[in-house]
This record gives structure tokens, sequence and C-alpha cells, in this order.
């Protein structure tokens, strides 16, 4: 990470987890624990859809960003069960998770439907947490600077200059998620590097400088402290390791580096 360049984000990602009453509890426990951490880092805990209201309410007082996990491409309309980002940015959520490999792979989600659902994420006001990320077998093979790229550029295609500073990139190998399995550091820093080249390629050197790339896959309280010391790994999404206040707050003071 480069604090002097960019913001350093950590973001849970609870996937479909927590009852109402146990993510107060993990509100209430977090705090005390990570009294300082604006002086390093920003917070943000993606939820389910329907612990949303309430997570805005829990998390205000320690000014942690709230996010979704996924949002409709669509603007309001009859698309029944899904939901728009004016609907939750109208609840006080700030971020949104796009493309998570998760989405990719079990509900169809392809480049075209991650490149409209940034677009309507950054109009409606709410940043994209963009998650980009190889197979074992895509890296297996070689591919996985390539296939990322390509990921990256898909999916702003029609981002303006002055939007791109709002978007979060998380390069999420989708052989790490969930598994234990951790990229190593150098193999982590050498996509984002790549990653931040692309963007480079796009909006040019300040803005690439600027852009918070984080890693994703099994990031946990024993490996944080290296990944984060990369030079282009600006932050996390953490899945299984944002479930206990503990473990989630071990990660936001690795951060602090
Ligand atoms: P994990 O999940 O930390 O449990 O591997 C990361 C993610 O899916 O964002």
């Amino acid at each position: 990470m480069n604090r002097q360049l960019r913001q350093t984000v950590i973001a849970g990602n609870w996937k479909m987890n927590m009852l109402t009453a146990e993510a107060k509890a993990f509100a209430d426990a977090l705090a005390p624990l990570v009294p300082d951490y604006k002086n390093w880092c920003e917070v943000v805990i993606c939820a389910p859809f329907v612990l949303l209201p309430d997570a805005a309410k829990n998390f205000k007082g320690m000014d942690a960003g709230v996010g979704a996990q996924n949002m409709s491409e669509h603007p309001f309309g009859a698309f029944t069960g899904e939901i728009c980002a004016a609907q939750l940015a109208d609840i006080g959520v700030s971020h949104v998770i796009i493309g998570h490999s998760e989405r990719r792979e079990y509900y169809g989600e392809n480049d075209c439907t991650v490149n409209a659902k940034v677009l309507a994420a950054l109009s409606a006001g709410l940043k994209p947490i963009l998650c980009v990320g190889e197979s074992l077998k895509q890296r297996e093979t070689g591919v996985t600077n390539d296939l990322v790229s390509m990921q990256v550029k898909a999916a702003l295609h029609g981002v303006s200059p002055d939007s791109i500073r709002d978007v979060i990139i998380a390069y999420e190998p989708v052989w790490a998620i969930g598994t234990g399995m951790t990229a190593t550091p150098e193999d982590a820093q050498s996509v984002c590097a790549a990653i931040r080249d692309v963007l480079k390629g796009i909006y040019g050197e300040d803005a690439a400088q600027s852009i918070t790339i984080q890693y994703g896959g099994s990031m946990n309280d024993k490996n944080a402290f290296e990944l984060l010391s990369q030079p282009d790994i600006d932050g996390g999404l953490i899945g299984g390791a944002s479930l206990k206040p503990e473990t989630f707050a071990a990660i936001i003071n690795a951060a602090n580096q």
C-alpha cells in the first residue's frame, strides 16, 4: 500500500451470513477493538440486503461504510426480486460489491452485466468494489494477467476519468476464495501491479496511482500484514475472516503500517 497516494480500504464481505442480532453484536464488539482506525484506513461492511438498514445505523457510530453485495443494473421498474442502486443509496449504503466470482459463477453474471452495474452504481453515487480474478485453470495456463486485464477493461467501459476515482478494484483469485489457499504476496502484488498498469493505459499515471486495489481470497489475521505491505495492494476484501470481530479487527490493525 501507499497511503500517501491512495486510501487503504478494508472491506468485509459477509456473504449470506448473519442474523439481525448477530450483526448488531458484531458492530458493538468491533468498534472498541479499532478505536483509531480512521487514522490509517477506511472500513466497509458488506452485509446481506435485509441487514443493510440496521447496519447503516449500527456502524454509524464508528463511521464505517456499509456496502451491498450486489445490485440490479437497471434503475426502478418491473424487475421482480431485484434492488436498484438508488434504493441502496436511499438507506445509507455507500459501497456495492460488483462482479464477485460467486455472482459470475452461480448467477451467470458476465463482463457486460458487470459493466452495466458499475455504471449504474456510479450514477447513483455508490462506490463499486469491482471484483476480478482468474480460476485455477486459467492461472495454470498462464493467462492470469491477460484475463484480469480484460475483465478490468470490460468492466470499466464508459467509466469517465472523473468517476474512476470512486471505483475500488478487488483482485480475487477464484481459487483462493473460501479455500484457505492464499496467493503469495508476490503473486498478488504482481497481478495488482498489472491492474494498475491497465488503469494507467486508460486513465493516465496520476489517476492510476490514486485508485485503491484490494486483494481478496482467504486473507486473514495471519497473512494480512504481509499482503498489505505490498506496494500495489491497498486493502482487502475479506470473506470468512470478516465474520468475527476479533479477526476482522486484527486485519484492520494489520493495515496500520
Ligand atoms: P474469503 O472470501 O476471504 O472467505 O476467501 C473473500 C471474498 O469472497 O470476497
